[in-house]
């Protein structure tokens, strides 16, 4: 970055799949990264690998939130990654604990940190905000129950909040990945059956991968910046629509 005043990352969910992939990116295009996840172990390891800094957190704890916020004297960009599936049972069967689980992480989780970090967005003078939703987030699925419920609810933070800074230095980006064949989201979904996860990708040629996605973050959050990504959907070839999947 040259001379230039090195930009400061935040990733959410950075211990695995796509935000672990996106720190490893942003690390590599020349930012600070700061990688927050519950797994300690794991992202105090990654960020020893990319010359990052690692910071225990639970997007859903809004004081432990608040209190990492304090931590930090710059931030230019979030990456509000933390999220995930629990589940993929119809409404009529879903659990509503599950239904409250994925809003808490999903939606109160990206409300929790982009709250806390604006300031510091504002502050920076050019400050970007990436939120990771779904194609979950945009149209219904069945099975999808509380997941689609809760992305759609991600989407709509994204769209309101574009809306609300408009006129500010800050970028307001959404990335809406289809199927990726991440570390943990099929596994989380079908509570560590391995087998049920694996089955979700089966006979599809080349899902997408938590790369592919770190792909598109770097590229949207490295446009000049008064260029603002409002929403990428992004999907693998073998995907037309969130059930229309070619198998082999
Ligand atoms: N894979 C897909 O097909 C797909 C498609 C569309 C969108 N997405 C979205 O992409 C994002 C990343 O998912 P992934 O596929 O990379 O899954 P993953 O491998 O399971 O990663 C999920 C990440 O979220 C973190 N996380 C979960 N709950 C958290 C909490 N309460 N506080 C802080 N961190 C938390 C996990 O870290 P800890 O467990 O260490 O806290 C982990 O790093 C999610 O928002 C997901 O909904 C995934």
């Amino acid at each position: 970055m040259g001379t230039e005043q090195q930009k400061v990352a935040v990733v959410t969910g950075a211990s695995s799949g796509i935000g672990a992939a996106t720190a490893r990116r942003l690390a590599a295009e020349g930012f600070s990264v700061v990688l927050t996840a519950r797994r300690t172990d794991r992202i105090e390891a990654l960020a020893k690998e990319i010359g990052g800094r690692a910071h225990t957190l639970d997007v859903t704890d809004r004081a432990a939130v608040d209190a990492f916020a304090a931590t930090l004297d710059q931030v230019d960009i979030l990456v509000n990654n933390a999220g995930g599936a629990i589940g993929a049972e119809s409404v009529e069967k879903g659990d509503p604990a599950d239904w409250l689980a994925m809003y808490q992480v999903n939606v109160l989780g990206v409300l929790n940190v982009t709250q806390a970090l604006l300031p510091a967005l504002r502050a920076s003078g050019d400050g970007t905000v990436l939120i990771l939703s779904s194609t979950a987030g945009l149209a219904a699925y069945e099975g999808g129950g509380g997941y689609v419920a809760a992305k759609h609810a991600t989407h709509t933070i994204a769209a309101t909040l574009r809306l609300e800074l408009v006129g500010e230095p800050i970028r307001v980006i959404e990335i809406a990945p289809g199927m990726v064949k991440s570390e943990g989201f099929a596994v989380t979904r079908f509570r560590g059956d391995e087998a049920k996860a694996e089955a979700v990708y089966a006979g599809v040629s080349h899902p997408l991968t938590s790369e592919d996605i770190a792909d598109t973050v770097a590229w949207a959050v490295t446009r000049p910046s008064h260029v603002n990504i409002d929403l990428l959907v992004v999907r693998p070839r073998a995907q037309a629509s969130n059930y229309k999947v070619h198998r082999d």
